[in-house]
């Protein structure tokens, strides 16, 4: 079996993920995780909070899933969020046609980058068929398919409302609030995990490309001129990084210092270069395999529409390349198109050092001769004459001003629209501030850790297959079996199994079969450890602890087990004990 298939074998049998819904044929794109994988996701979802909130001291929100659509005008999904779909003619199947050019043509790799032409173009040209039924594609028309599920929020159409396409426009959107509450200073961050949706036109590799899933985002908000990174902290880590130039020249990957990234130019944001160090450990702490692991920089074509550089990390499995994480820097476009879609303010008062006396350009326009010379358009001319005495007062400078409104040029008399130059005292300014995001799909990385943690080998003969979860991950810490479910060895390891419970330990019991598939289970979903209740338990109170990796066992007094199982799992070894 392939990497892929085996992964979705072991998921389904064991209880990590399953296709959702099979009882009314499925739903394609959603998964259901089972008892081992939504402890396991919650694993992932703690350590992430601990890394990216507790440790750097962010907040944490949690946002509606259904917003209105005018959030997402002011966003650019309504208009942007979009892939191009190809429908055969023959079987009606829909396809994502970027992907099938990228599938079809060896040098290819970002097609999503090319115009909808272009990509009709070498759809004829290679001759491209549908995969579902081999009916050739060429004469079908490519359409903007928006990736936003929408609603109607309250009965009618009157109020249509999307699910969150990113849980970062929950955050944008209550930046007003937010500023407040971070006492106006920046920088702050506020992070949030949560459910996304994305109606993909073709859901594949199980939970890589699905139409809801998690998303654990931090929204970083910066000064752009004073906010520099704590990059001190990371300086020393080590990233494997493959830059945009490396993948257009066929470069390799190469390894860096955040410090030397930076000096060299080879990550431009410092900002982004400082969250790919802080990534690290937490990419290693979950369990990804670091040698399947790098962060490739976005070719320019395939940016983000609110984004200026951003690198992904990417996790190697069954042979491809998985984004898990995205680091953009978004600039301050989101909070200025809220500012301009909506009635609230997105900027924070930037204090100067010192007052500062500058010159103000002004307008005091004359009503009495805008009203009857304009009509209905003469508020609009008053705020577009503000507007552009603050952004150009050259433009002032001879008889005449004109300006834009809804297309349309309205020129007056500079003598009617009051234009002075003041100078004023100010105490500083309002900005707009810049948001830096690592932005990670946590069902993307629970696929990767059970991915690279997942292998064979042999014991007693017998091949075995197993997870070997770092302890801190594993959905059980501990299970509990009795070597037999006969002579009070049962009741006793019941006993053993809530004394664990009670010291706060993730603990499975587990008395079926024979004691070999017993442990076979529990190595297969990753258990550390194993506390087998037999014959000597009854007589001197001890039990033995089974390690997952090594299959060693020690015997242990069973009131020392729960501070034993604890020292094991924060890193003691059998040999330790
Ligand atoms: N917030 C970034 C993304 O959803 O891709």
């Amino acid at each position: 079996m392939t990497e892929l298939a085996d992964l979705s074998e072991l998921a389904r049998r064991r209880g990590f993920f399953f296709a959702a819904n099979e009882a009314y044929g499925g739903t394609a794109g959603f998964y259901t995780f089972g008892p081992e994988g939504a402890a396991l996701k919650r694993n992932v979802e703690d350590v992430w909070r601990d890394h990216f909130i507790r440790e750097l001291g962010h907040m944490e929100l949690e946002a509606p899933t259904v917003m209105p659509e005018p959030v997402f005008e002011a966003s650019g999904h309504l208009d942007t969020f979009d892939d191009m779909i190809l429908e055969c003619g023959d079987c009606g199947a829909t396809h994502r046609a970027d992907h099938l050019v990228e599938d079809a043509v060896a040098d290819i790799e970002d097609a999503e980058a090319l115009e909808p032409t272009e990509v009709a173009d070498l759809v004829a040209e290679h001759g491209i068929v549908c995969p579902s039924c081999g009916a050739p594609l060429a004469d079908r028309p490519i359409e903007e398919f928006n990736l936003m599920f929408g609603t109607n929020i309250g009965p009618g159409s009157s109020s249509p409302g999307y699910l969150r396409p990113e849980t970062a426009q929950g955050i944008f959107v209550e930046f007003p609030r937010l500023k407040e509450y971070a006492r106006n200073q920046l920088p702050f961050g506020v992070a949030q995990i949560g459910r996304a949706y994305r109606n993909e036109i073709s859901p594949r590799r199980a939970l890589v490309r699905v139409r809801e899933f998690t998303q654990a985002e931090l929204e970083h908000f910066v000064d752009p001129e004073y906010d520099d990174p704590p990059l001190e902290r990371v300086a020393d880590v080590e990233l494997p990084l493959y830059s945009a130039a490396a993948q257009q020249d066929d470069g390799d990957l190469e390894h860096h210092t955040v410090r030397k990234a930076v000096d060299e130019g080879v990550v431009g944001s410092e900002w982004v270069a400082y969250y790919l160090g802080e990534s690290m450990s937490f990419y290693e702490d979950i369990g990804v395999d670091t040698d399947r692991f790098r962060y490739r920089q976005h070719l320019p074509g395939e940016l983000s529409h609110y984004a200026a550089d951003c690198w992904d990390a990417e996790t190697e499995v069954g042979g491809t390349w998985v984004e898990v994480t995205g680091f953009a820097y978004r600039s301050d476009y989101d909070l200025r198109k809220h500012a301009e879609y909506s009635e609230e303010e997105f900027t924070v008062f930037r204090q100067y050092d010192e007052p500062k006396t500058v010159e103000r350009a002004t307008v005091d326009p004359d009503m009495s001769y805008l009203g009857p010379t304009f009509g209905d358009a003469a508020g609009d001319v008053a705020d577009a004459l503000e507007a552009l005495a603050r952004r150009d007062r050259s433009a002032f400078a001879g008889d005449g001003v004109t300006v834009e409104v809804d297309d349309e040029s309205y020129t007056l008399p500079v003598e009617k629209t009051g234009f002075a130059v003041e100078e004023r005292t100010e105490s500083g300014e309002h900005i707009t501030p810049h948001v830096v995001e690592p932005s990670f799909g946590v069902d993307r990385l629970v696929y990767s850790v059970l991915a690279h943690r997942h292998g064979t080998d042999e014991v007693d003969g017998e091949e075995r297959s197993f997870l070997a979860l770092p302890a801190e991950m594993a959905p059980t810490s501990v299970a509990v079996v009795p070597l037999m479910t006969k002579d009070g060895l049962d009741d006793r390891a019941r006993e053993v199994a809530e004394e664990l419970r009670a010291a706060g330990l993730e603990v499975a019991y587990d008395d079926t079969g024979n004691i070999g598939r017993r442990y076979r289970r529990q190595d297969e979903v990753g258990t550390p450890y194993c506390v087998t209740v037999d014959y000597d338990t009854l007589k001197e109170d001890t039990v033995t602890v089974r390690e997952r990796d090594s299959t060693e066992q020690e015997r242990v007094a069973v009131d020392e087990l729960p501070s034993t199982v604890r020292r094991l799992t924060a890193g003691a070894t059998l040999a330790d004990l």
